[in-house]
């Protein structure tokens, strides 16, 4: 087993969304999620952080073409997610409450294959929601 190392490939992405259970009350709605709990929805500009570890390929020096990994990424991930309301557009978000956490295991699940089919290992998403908050998934 070779040296492991650590690549990562920051992407970006605005989308709108909101947070909002249709059987509790508008007041139990923004009690529990705030303003992001708005029923004319909002949006955020996301940054999104795809760390990917694997032993370097003596031939490039590589663990994996950072150009293909963000191919991977934007046509997995980024396609349907920018500019999108990701409550109503994003395929892999059907159904499922529209949170960080949750946008989070959504494109690990969208990537951890297609990565490995490349020969390398995604290790961990960092998922940024706001300046101040952000959400890291490492498959568990
Ligand atoms: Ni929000």
């Amino acid at each position: 087993m070779g040296r492991e190392v650590f690549i990562t490939r920051r992407e970006r992405f605005s989308a709108a969304h909101k947070l909002f259970k249709e059987e509790w009350s508008d007041e139990k709605n923004m009690e529990v999620f705030g303003k992001c709990a708005n029923s004319n929805w909002h949006g955020h500009n996301y940054v999104l952080f795809v760390t990917v570890k694997g032993s370097v390929t003596e031939d490039t020096g590589f663990v994996m073409d950072l150009k293909l990994l963000s191919d991977l990424i934007k046509t997995l991930v980024i396609e349907h997610l920018d500019h999108k309301n990701i409550n109503l557009d994003t395929p892999f978000m059907k159904g499922i409450m529209a949170s960080t956490e949750n946008i989070c295991m959504g494109i690990w699940d969208q990537l951890v294959g297609p990565i490995a089919a490349e020969g390398a290992t995604l290790h961990s998403l960092k998922l940024e929601e706001t300046e101040n908050n952000y959400v890291e998934y490492y498959g568990g």
